[in-house]
């Protein structure tokens, strides 16, 4: 695993959108697609907002990019403010030119019966491609990735799961409240997030210094669900110095 500590969260960004970009424009080069996982929240959103300078700037293409994001709440419909397919279209889809069909966002609104039958054909479509060649992450306060949440198991599918109460609270602002705020979500398992060619998990800010640090430094544990990312090959946690300050 490395780390990487930047001055602040902008200049960050700016570093792993450059990383993106690069990628994106070798598949180009190579007539490839390039398949992108993504993540929303709070952290990845000067890093689609460089994407999107970089486009209309600089004529960065996405016309080659697949991404399948990590989760969605359940049950959330699509046009509704919290959901994170109108955060990824009005934080990224709708300022650059990614064909509609190319983005993939697990559905919160399946039937309870559908949902492991879509979350397999979720998995299928990214195995298909040939997996994700790079994966943007967040982490929870618990030290969860997508919404693996404590307990989460390396193997995990991608799957229906319940959010713990923390992460209920940490969402319950945008909520208006935590009896609003929905229990389960479906969520990118473990194991495809493993199998990402490269992972770039981001983390800004004191609140996160200590579970970046349980991450990194201690044990790997299914308590923490990002200290997995220890035992990957071509991992990187992209840190400013307060996320970064209880590292040794
Ligand atoms: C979001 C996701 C979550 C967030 C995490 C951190 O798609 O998968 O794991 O990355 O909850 O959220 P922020 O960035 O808002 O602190």
């Amino acid at each position: 695993i490395g780390t990487v500590v930047y001055e602040n969260s902008t200049t960050a960004s700016k570093a792993v959108a450059k990383e993106i970009a690069d990628l994106i424009k070798v598949k180009q080069s190579q007539k490839q697609p390039c398949i992108l996982g993504l993540a929303t929240g709070s952290s990845p959103k000067g890093l689609y907002a460089e994407l999107v300078r970089l486009h209309k700037e600089e004529g960065l293409s996405f016309k080659n990019v697949i991404s399948f994001n990590l989760d969605e709440y359940y049950p959330m419909e699509p046009d509704s403010v919290n959901s994170y397919v109108r955060f990824m279209q009005e934080q990224l889809f709708n300022h650059v030119d990614i064909l509609p069909e190319n983005y993939h966002i697990p559905d919160g609104t399946l039937a309870k019966e559908d949902i492991r039958s879509y979350c397999d054909q979720y998995e299928s479509k990214i195995k298909a491609l040939g997996g994700l060649d790079l994966q943007v992450l967040g982490i929870g306060g618990n030290g969860h990735i997508g919404f693996n949440e404590s307990g989460s198991l390396q193997n995990s599918k991608t799957r229906l799961v319940a959010l713990d109460h923390i992460t209920r609270v940490a969402a319950s602002g945008d909520f208006s409240g935590l009896d609003n705020t929905p229990r389960t979500a479906i969520t990118l398992g473990v194991k495809k997030i493993m199998e990402a060619k490269r992972v770039i998990l981001l983390a800004w800010g004191e609140r996160k210094s200590n579970i970046i640090k349980a991450s990194v430094e201690e044990e790997v544990t299914s308590r923490v669900p990002a200290s997995y990312l220890q035992e990957h090959n071509n991992a990187t946690f992209v840190l400013d110095q307060a996320a970064a300050s209880k590292l040794t």
